[in-house]
Formats: structure tokens, C-alpha cells, sequence
């Protein structure tokens, strides 16, 4: 299967012609966290087109809803495209989590495949940090992720995946972005921590660490050249990552070709996590 992937960066991003094909996916069902927009709804879009059932899962309704009618025409004329269903939740919320799990089952009869994606980025120096912003963060990375693997790892079966969304601010500091760096650095260990616990119940539980992604939470550094030069500078490959490169590593683990990796930290950062 060859698959041609949007091209329009502005000269940052290499627009990815992906041949990428895990036919091991066909007819599962997955959910994805705050598939509204950015990743997510790239991961959503992937795996439909692949046959895979997805619900995607926002804390902004509307942004969800137009994300989910958008991926059901782009998949319109996909021969075996699964279907895709929108719902709200905010992954602080364990009981909405679990609900989101249950709304796979009742639609689809089970769950295969849950990638924790969901995530702020606030900024903020050291100083200014409030316990607000930092309890968001924690709350939204952190306490997501684990509820969101609780409620995967209550509805499915033996051989589930589950795929987490570190980041590369997990190993390497970004200044006035001490909340968020603390709170993935938590998420690639909790990650972990689920691998031993989940590997139990035959679900493996990995996590990809990007680097700096062409999505709205990059905007800020896109619409800044000097901090753009700089951010450039200081990636190995020189340019950002497009949210279709981080398609094929997150299908790679979520499909049985990594049926026997659990507990890894997969960083696809264009080589940033070493400078
Ligand atoms: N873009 C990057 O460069 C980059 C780099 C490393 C890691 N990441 C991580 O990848 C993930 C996706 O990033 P993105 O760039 O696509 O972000 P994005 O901001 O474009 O999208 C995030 C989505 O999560 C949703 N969301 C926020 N809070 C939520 C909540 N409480 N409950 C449910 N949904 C919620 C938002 O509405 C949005 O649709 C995040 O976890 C982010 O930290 C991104």
C-alpha cells in the first residue's frame, strides 16, 4: 500500500510519502485521546484508513466533531476504511474514561488498540508556576494517561496495545517549561511502571517521545524565527517532524509487528533528545 501524505509544509516539515502497511490491524478497535485536532487526529485518520474502528475522544466537543466528519470523507472512497466516532471527554475525569472505553465496546464489541494522546503545553518560568498550572498539567498528561490505560486494560483482551505520548522534554530541558517537561518525564516512567503491571494481562504498553511536531502546540515556534532558527539548530535533521511522522512509529507499536516490545520509549525527534 502506498499512501501519499500532505505536502503542504512550509519547507520545515519533509511532507512524507509513507508506504507503511500493518495489515495485522484490519477490523480492530481503538481509541484515541484528543483526536480533535494535531496527532491524534492524524492516528485517527491512519488507522481507519487501515480498517480499524476508531473512537476518537476530545475535551472540545466541537473540535472532535468536525475532526471525525473531516477523517469520515478523507476516507470516504478507502475500500474496508473503518468507521470513526467521535465522543467528549476530559482525561482528568477517570469515570469519563472508563465511559469512553465502554462507548468502544458498545459500538464496536471490544477494544484492541488506546493511545494516551492528549496533552497540554503550558509555559511559565520556574517562578511563575502556580499550583494551578502545574495541578492542570500533571492531571492532563500524568493522571490521563494512567486512567486511560485503567480503563483500556479493563475492557481488553490479551495482546492489546496501548501507546502513551511522551515527549523529548521528557530527557532534555526546555526552558519556562518546567511543568510540562516534569510532568512527560512522568509519563515515559508511568509508562514503564503499566508495561510490568498490564504485561500480566498480555497488553504491552509503550510510549513514543517526539521532538518538536507541526501541530498547533508548535505554533508559537513556528510564528517565531529567531526561536525557530534556534529550535533548528538544534535538531540533528534540521527541520521539524510532520504529525505523519510520528503515524508510522505509533503504528508500528501498536500492531503485532511489536508484539514483543513493552515498556519502550521510542523517541522520534529527528535526532534532538542527544544535543
Ligand atoms: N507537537 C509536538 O511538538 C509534541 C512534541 C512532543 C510531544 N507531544 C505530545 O503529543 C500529544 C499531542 O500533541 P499535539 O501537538 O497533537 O497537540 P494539540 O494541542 O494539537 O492537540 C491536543 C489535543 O488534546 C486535546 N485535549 C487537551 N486537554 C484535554 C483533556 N483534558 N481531555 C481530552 N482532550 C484534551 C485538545 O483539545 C487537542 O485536541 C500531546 O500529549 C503532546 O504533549 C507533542
Amino acid at each position: 500500500m502506498t499512501l501519499v501524505e500532505p505536502t503542504d509544509h512550509p519547507g520545515r516539515v519533509q511532507g512524507a510519502l509513507m508506504a507503511v502497511d500493518h495489515p495485522d490491524l484490519r477490523d480492530k478497535v481503538a481509541v484515541v485521546t484528543g483526536a480533535g485536532r494535531g496527532m491524534g487526529a492524524r492516528f485517527a485518520a491512519a488507522l481507519a484508513r487501515r480498517g480499524v474502528h476508531v473512537v476518537g475522544a476530545d475535551i472540545d466537543g466541537t473540535l472532535m466533531d468536525e475532526a471525525a466528519s473531516a477523517l469520515r470523507l478523507e476516507n470516504g472512497d478507502v475500500t474496508g476504511a473503518g468507521e470513526v466516532v467521535g465522543t467528549v471527554v476530559d482525561v482528568r475525569d477517570r469515570d469519563a474514561q472508563q465511559a469512553v472505553a465502554q462507548t468502544a465496546v458498545d459500538r464496536f464489541g471490544r477494544v484492541d488498540l488506546w493511545i494516551n494522546n492528549a496533552g497540554i503545553f503550558p509555559e511559565a518560568p520556574v517562578a511563575d508556576i502556580s499550583p494551578a498550572q502545574m495541578q492542570a498539567t500533571l492531571s492532563i498528561n500524568v493522571e490521563g494517561v494512567l486512567y486511560g490505560a485503567q480503563a483500556a486494560a479493563s475492557v481488553m483482551a490479551p495482546g492489546g496495545s496501548i501507546v502513551n505520548m511522551a515527549s523529548v522534554a521528557a530527557v532534555r530541558v526546555r526552558r519556562g517549561r518546567a511543568a510540562y517537561c516534569s510532568s512527560k518525564a512522568a509519563v515515559a516512567h508511568l509508562t514503564e511502571c503499566l508495561a510490568v503491571e498490564l504485561g500480566d494481562q498480555g497488553i504491552r504498553v509503550n510510549a513514543i517521545a517526539p521532538g518538536f511536531v507541526d501541530t498547533e502546540m508548535t505554533r508559537w515556534v513556528q510564528d517565531d524565527p529567531p526561536a525557530l532558527a534556534k529550535a533548528l539548530d538544534a535538531i540533528p535533521l534540521h527541520r521539524l517532524g510532520s504529525p505523519e511522522e510520528i503515524v508510522g512509529p505509533m503504528l508500528f507499536l501498536l500492531s503485532d509487528s511489536a508484539r514483543y516490545v513493552t515498556g519502550h520509549i521510542l523517541a522520534v525527534d529527528g535526532g534532538s533528545r542527544h544535543v
